[in-house]
């Protein structure tokens, strides 16, 4: 057994944990719309043909905001195809993932998903094939409430009030060579800045995102952050950062995977306030992580990649990645890592939601199911409320071959000052045995006694997962192991595994 300690300070705080660190992203890619959230002959689907199963799943997740529509498909996306009466729109092709695309579900019918499911929409606009122009007539359409022939079009298509869209996307990874309309940072950063000013010209109070980097390994990584922000720092309010783990063999690495995430946030919060530094100004550009999690790409790119002049299906399986309890316990870690930026990254996506590289998987007029990263999701998202409090853990450190010795135990709290509650986050990354984790509570703030539980995601085999045969094999468990004794808690956590602690103050706090 491995030991680690660490003491929660309600002092030691991170920042406020924005809810839209919970969001998530639907992209018009494999089955994530078609034969995932819509399925108009499913058994369950609702008078606008969503899976109700689905609707309660991603409730149930708890995701706050929803990028959409892309993602790479965004690129060469035209957003009036989607809107206007279902019979009169164009089917297309999608160049970025060879498919066709019939145009059924859009704008208009997203809005009413998202409504069932209380979510906000996070939305793109297509900076590959298109430009300003049509960017500003889609901020037009969606967020002018009358008076124009944009507007009026938009309540003649059945929605007379606005979608007052508040947070925008301005494009998708600029950066990858793969992108539709892919540039320089030099020319992507122009016509950044050039939207951006366009559409803060019709709202000043609208939430950009500006295109950061796709991974930390491109090869202009942390210049073309600089770049890009020098044109555009004034008109935008967040950059974006993409990232994607996957297990290639080596498992010590994989399960390390948050400490490139930590490099990552911390390298574009240095550049961000280079730039901010260097023009002299007082606003602070915050990130946008919208697209993060585990994805097998290794396998879409060997495998699954659509290619042929006449080949282009509608809805196929891509990226149906079924995950593991190892995929996530670093799914978990991730999470862990986005709370211990929460001063800086205010906004972030779970890529994706439904069937692609996603939580919640479902067969066509068949069963909808959990994967095992469901569950640190919903459990943080439900949880995690309130001020992130840094509790960096004392514990043994292991080799690596990406990252050298890393620590076996990484944690971080959140604190609900309303309620008193504090909920503890920790990922044990040790494969060869448990690790005993001892943690001072913060008792003086307290004077009464928590009432404690806590749920471990681990299994004696790591490789095991939910899936439509078994659907329920991997699941959080109580771990029982947790007592506390005065102002210390104890808790044994297993090789392997993602646990939450849950306090809750028993007596009420006295002046
Ligand atoms: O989420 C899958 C894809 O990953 C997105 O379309 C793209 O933005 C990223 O490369």
């Amino acid at each position: 057994m491995h030991i680690a300690h660490l003491t929660i300070n309600t002092s030691a705080r991170i920042g406020a944990i924005n809810p839209r660190l919970f969001g998530s992203f639907v992209e018009h890619l494999g089955r994530s719309v078609y034969d995932g959230i819509y399925e108009p002959g499913h058994p369950l689907a609702d008078g606008d043909g969503f899976r109700t199963d689905v609707i309660d799943l991603v409730k149930e997740l708890g995701v706050t905001a929803i990028r959409y529509p892309g993602g790479n498909f965004v690129s060469g996306f035209n957003w009036e195809d989607s809107v206007g009466p279902r019979e009169e729109r164009p089917t297309r092709l999608d160049l970025a993932w060879h498919t066709t695309e019939t145009n059924e579900v859009g704008l208009h019918e997203f809005q009413r998903w998202l409504d069932a499911v209380g979510s906000e929409l996070m939305l793109a606009v297509n900076l590959g094939t298109r430009g300003t122009p049509e960017a500003l007539e889609l901020l037009e359409y969606a967020n002018l409430a009358q008076g124009t022939a944009r507007a009026d079009r938009r309540a003649a298509n059945g929605r007379a009030e606005p979608f007052d869209v508040r947070i925008w996307c301005l494009g998708n990874e600029m950066d990858g060579p793969w992108q539709l309309g892919h540039r320089s940072a030099d020319d992507y950063g122009k016509v950044a800045a050039q939207t951006a000013r366009a559409m803060k010209a019709f709202d000043p109070d609208l939430e950009l995102v500006i295109c950061g980097s796709s991974s930390s390994s491109m090869p202009t990584f942390a210049e073309w952050e600089r770049v890009v922000l020098t044109h555009a720092y004034d008109a935008v309010d967040y950059i974006s950062c993409h990232a994607y783990y996957e297990n290639t063999g080596d498992l010590a690495s994989f399960l390390a995977s948050g400490i490139d995430m930590d490099h990552f946030i911390r390298s574009v919060t240095a550049t961000a306030d280079h730039v901010k530094a260097v023009r002299g100004s007082d606003k602070t550009i915050n990130i946008s992580f919208d697209e993060w999690n585990i994805w097998y790409n290794s396998r879409y790119e060997n495998v699954d990649k659509i290619t042929g002049v006449d080949n282009w299906p509608i809805a196929p399986r891509l990226l149906e990645d079924e995950y593991t309890v190892a995929d996530a316990v670093v799914f978990g870690s991730l999470l862990i890592t986005l709370l211990k930026h929460a001063d800086r990254v205010t906004s972030a996506s779970l890529a994706q939601l439904v069937n692609v590289i996603a939580p919640i998987m479902t067969e066509p007029g068949g069963a909808s199911w959990r994967q095992t990263t469901f569950f640190p999701f919903a459990a943080t998202a439900a949880n995690a409320t309130g001020i992130a409090l840094d509790v960096t853990p004392v514990s043994d450190s292991y080799p690596t071959e990406r990252f050298g010795d890393v620590p076996l135990v990484d944690a971080v709290a959140s604190l609900d000052e309303s309620t008193g509650s504090i909920a503890v986050y920790v990922v044990n990354r040790a494969v060869d045995a448990g690790t005993s984790l001892e943690i001072d509570l913060p008792s003086r703030a307290h004077p009464g006694t928590y009432a404690v539980t806590a749920r471990t995601l681990s299994d004696a085999d790591i490789t095991a997962s939910n899936n439509r045969e078994n659907p329920e094999r991997v699941a959080l468990a109580d771990n029982t192991t947790v007592s506390t004794d005065g102002g210390v808690l104890r808790i044994d956590l297993p090789a392997v595994s993602w646990t939450e602690i849950l306090l809750t103050p028993q007596n009420p706090v006295t002046a």
